[in-house]
């Protein structure tokens, strides 16, 4: 058994409907990779049970699978506003968001998330960036404002790889490392890169 095998097994099983919706993208969906997955969705899940936020928002969608695991970890009382540019998606995220228990909570705006930040009129508890790497500065400075103080961004992919390391000067690259830097420096937050999948950035606004 290999390591990864052995935390998913003392890892909290995904929901079958999850496990429905994965085996779903990997046959009919060009980039499943794109999803969570299993051990950073259960991550996403116990970050909501430990900060019970009323209001979340998720800056890209695509199948819904973090969504629905951030839903799950939520109660009845729980906003989540979605972003996806690509309305080619609805179709199968809304599949699988009305068969769960949390279609209730969930608002779905299609569009680019630079234009829809601006007119969400909330204030965050929880933000998550997992859209357009090169955009990521964009994101953080559009939500900033409207995240409370002691809110949290999760920034996912911030280990892009390793690349950001590589010194590689691709547009998605130099948007991460980038990004990276801005929130090392920002004296506004605290935060950690944890090494969990492709890296994720935990950002806490004092
Ligand atoms: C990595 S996937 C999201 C995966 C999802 N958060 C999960 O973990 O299951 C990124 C998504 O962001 C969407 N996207 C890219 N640019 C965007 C933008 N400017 N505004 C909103 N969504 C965008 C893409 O179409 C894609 O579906």
């Amino acid at each position: 058994m290999n390591i990864e095998d052995y935390i998913l097994e003392h890892t909290d099983p995904e929901s079958e409907l999850l496990k429905e919706l994965v085996r779903d993208a990997h046959v009919n969906l060009l980039r499943p990779r794109m999803m969570a997955g299993h051990l950073q969705g259960r991550t996403l899940k116990m970050f909501c049970r430990m900060m019970a936020p009323r209001r979340i928002l998720e800056i890209g969608t695509y199948t819904g699978y973090a969504t629905l695991c951030m839903a799950e970890g939520t109660d009845e009382n729980t906003i989540i506003h979605t972003i996806e540019i690509d309305d080619e998606m609805e179709t199968f995220m809304m599949k699988y968001f009305r068969r769960s228990p949390y279609m209730g909570k969930i608002k779905v705006h299609f569009g680019d998330a630079a234009e829809i930040i601006p007119r969400l009129n909330e204030v965050f508890d929880l933000v998550f960036i997992d859209a357009e790497k090169h955009q990521y500065v964009q994101y953080y400075n559009l939500v900033f404002p409207i995240l409370r103080n002691g809110g949290v961004i999760l920034a996912d992919n911030t280990l892009w790889d390793g690349k950001v390391m590589s010194g590689a000067s691709d547009k998605q690259t130099t948007g991460i490392a980038t990004f990276n830097e801005m929130v090392r420096d920002d004296s506004r937050v605290e935060k950690i890169l944890l090494p969990l999948r492709d890296g994720l950035t935990v950002i806490w606004k004092k």
